[in-house]
């Protein structure tokens, strides 16, 4: 059986005492490790001290983005030796906010993918479609492309370890979600594109989540899909009681 995992992601959000705020209002009420993996993706220059509150807890921490080289004159980018170092567990890669702001491409997140492996960071790799590309009937062709190229040449030792995130661009933000019906059938596409790169056996252990206007009144919906493993949440992860209320729904 699969863990489920409910994964906020703050984007550009909270400043440090805003952070610390949340994790004093949250860390006591999650529930137990072993029900859920309660994530909290944030800001990069806040991580460290959340990772010192969310010792002990159920709170586990992740950066939203990683440079795929170690060090040198990269202006302005994080390195995997500086995530480690803060101690964060997770990384999100190719958010579609990446790939549409700042010109990710999937050879960028595949070789990040191989350097947060490589440096025992967990990947959350986010695959997903815009509109146009589900009008046209083009998802699983867009979420085949995506994962086959993100895991291109990825040798995986521990499946739990490597997340991959439905997001239809579509309904990121948008306040518009998908059905729990197209997040089940793009999610269950995706473990069988994983089932043929791989095995039946390692895709079964593979968390698939999925993002995009997840709420606490829709995520039971999505948790009752055989292939949904969890959440990637945005806005409605910012908040202490709703982010508690959606691992709780997680838990169950
Ligand atoms: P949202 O964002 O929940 O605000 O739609 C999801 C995401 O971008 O991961």
């Amino acid at each position: 059986m699969r863990k489920p995992m409910l994964a906020g992601n703050w984007k550009m959000n909270k400043t440090r005492d805003e952070a610390i705020e949340f994790t004093l209002a949250t860390t006591k009420n999650l529930p137990c490790e072993c029900k859920v993996d309660c994530v909290v993706c944030a800001p990069a220059i806040i991580l460290r001290d959340l990772v010192k509150r969310a010792e002990g807890t159920n709170l586990h921490i992740g950066a939203q983005n990683m440079c795929e080289f170690e060090s040198g004159a990269y202006t302005g980018e994080i390195s995997p030796v500086m995530l480690k170092d803060t101690q964060v567990e997770y990384v999100i890669l190719g958010h579609s906010e990446r790939r549409a702001y700042y010109n990710e491409t999937n050879e960028h997140i595949n070789a990040k993918v191989k350097k947060a492996l490589e440096f025992e960071l967990k990947p959350i790799i986010c695959v997903g479609e815009v509109l146009e590309e589900r009008e046209a009937n083009k998802t699983n062709e867009v979420l085949k492309t995506q994962t086959v190229a993100a895991l291109e040449g990825v040798e995986i030792t521990n499946p739990e370890d490597v997340i991959v995130a439905y997001e239809p661009v579509w309904a990121i933000g948008t306040g518009k979600s998908a059905s729990a019906q197209i997040a089940e059938e793009a999610c269950g596409y995706i473990r069988s594109v994983i089932a043929e790169l791989y095995s039946k056996e390692l895709a079964d252990k593979v968390r698939i989540l999925y993002g995009g206007s997840v709420k606490p009144a829709n995520i039971k919906e999505y948790m009752a899909q055989p292939n949904v493993d969890g959440g990637l949440v945005g806005g409605a992860a910012l908040k202490a009681d709703s982010f508690v209320e959606l691992c709780q729904a997680c838990a169950e």
